[in-house]
């Protein structure tokens, strides 16, 4: 087999570089180890960017996005019982929108099947040949067979246990990392959302975060310890551990009900520098982890696939290298942009240190921002996403 771009990983970042490619005529094929079931059940993002709706809609996959999705004008942040909200419209004219990555998923899986490109599902023991040549190649298995296929670049779209990044050779790439003592459970109900807009809780007993999907799914986080067993967290342990971290008026909305989902996630910072060896171009979580706070993670795949894809199609159009050149820079200088602020977002709101010392210092932050219209300004306008 040949193709002109060879795509591992069929997430967010591959499925959309993969649309973008298709629409400017570029061949390209997917790699996915998992099933595409398996892909759609993965319960994640939930908050997107202006910029990402508009790439959605450059790549052809907007119109449900448009239909069903919710705009947000604002969000609300609860520091010990009491709401605060801030306004993105007042701040930076923008709003964000609240719609499942699993739905991105499914239209950008819809789309690609609508134009018949192809993606392997199911491909085991991928393996990246030949980046630093002229040549480079992939190797799989899929129906029992051992498989090639010859390109001229490849992309590492699989995430942060992709084998990609692994594949860049050891003395060429330098990794940052911290990790932090806590993950987040997650739940999903078929339960009114207890408020229009998505509330940040700030509480002594930890973080909390009221979600939604859609006006009659909402999603739930509580902040948990990294060694937590999900099997002792049955619902009703859930619902009481996040009743007294919320408001008096959440409280009273408050709906609870069975979960259909129930998941916990390790909060993580993570860039890997730089994107580009030789041949291979990494994207989104391949190259990146942001801790959810800040709700940047789906958001940067997105805007490292608009680089990507930009700097591929210039590469085939006009015969010019500039873009593949600059892929690294230009991505990384926004994706540091974006470690920043959802550190920031994330030490702002958990209870991570017992030190009351830390504790004042997080609460006289929280009430800056309540009080300042330039800290206000800045929250707004890295939380909605900074211009290109
Ligand atoms: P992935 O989604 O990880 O996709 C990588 C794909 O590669 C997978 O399908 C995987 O199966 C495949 N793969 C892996 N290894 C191989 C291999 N060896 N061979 C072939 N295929 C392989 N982001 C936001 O912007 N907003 C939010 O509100 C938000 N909330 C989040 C909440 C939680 C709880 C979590 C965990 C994440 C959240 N994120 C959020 C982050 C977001 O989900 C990720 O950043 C996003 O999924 C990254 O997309 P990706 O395509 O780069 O990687
Ligand atoms: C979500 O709805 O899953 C979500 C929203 C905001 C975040 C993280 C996750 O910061």
């Amino acid at each position: 087999m040949r193709t002109q771009v060879a795509i591992i990983g069929a997430g967010p970042s591959g499925l959309l570089l993969g649309q973008l490619l298709h629409k400017h005529g570029i061949d390209n094929v997917i790699l996915e180890r998992q099933t595409g079931e398996y892909v759609l059940e993965r319960v994640r993002a939930g908050v997107i960017e202006q910029v990402t709706m508009d790439l959605l809609d450059e790549a052809g996959v907007g119109v449900r996005m448009h239909e069903d999705g919710l705009l947000h004008e604002g969000v609300q942040i609860c520091v010990n019982g009491v709401r605060h909200r801030i306004s993105f419209k007042d701040m930076t004219g923008k709003s964000v929108m609240v719609y499942g990555q699993t739905e991105i998923t499914k239209d950008l899986m819809d789309g690609r099947a609508a134009v018949g490109a192809p993606t392997i599902y199911a491909a085991y023991d991928v393996s990246l040949h030949g980046i630093l040549s002229d040549t480079p190649h992939v190797t799989f298995r899929a129906d029992g067979k051992v498989q090639q296929i010859e390109c001229d670049f490849i992309a590492g779209c699989d995430g942060f246990h992709g084998v990609s990044r692994k594949s860049a050779p050891h003395a060429a790439i330098v990794t940052h990392e911290r990790v932090y003592p806590l993950g987040w459970l997650g739940i999903l109900t078929d339960t009114p959302p207890v408020s229009e807009e998505l509330i940040y809780v700030r509480h002594p007993l930890g973080f909390a975060l009221c979600s939604m999907r859609t006006p009659t799914r909402s999603r739930y986080y509580l902040q948990c310890s990294l060694a937590e067993d999900i099997e002792s967290w049955p619902d009703e342990r859930f619902w009481e551990e996040l009743k007294p971290r919320l408001d008096e008026e959440a409280r009273d909305r408050l709906v609870t009900g069975p979960s259909i989902e129930k998941s916990i996630a390790p909060l993580r910072s993570f860039v890997a520098e730089p994107m580009r060896f030789g041949r291979l171009f990494l994207a989104g979580d391949a190259a990146h982890i942001v801790p959810p706070t800040g709700a940047k993670g789906l958001n940067l795949a997105a805007s490292d696939v608009r680089y990507l894809s930009q700097a591929l199609i210039e590469y085939y159009a006009e015969k010019s290298e500039a873009g593949l050149k600059h892929y690294s820079d230009r991505a990384l200088a926004r994706i540091w942009k974006a470690e920043r602020f959802s550190w920031w977002m994330t030490m702002l709101l958990h209870r991570i240190s017992e030190d009351p010392f830390d504790q004042k210092i997080q609460l006289a932050e929280l009430d800056y921002l309540f009080r300042s219209k330039a800290a206000a300004t800045v929250f707004a306008e890295n939380y909605v996403g900074l211009p290109y």
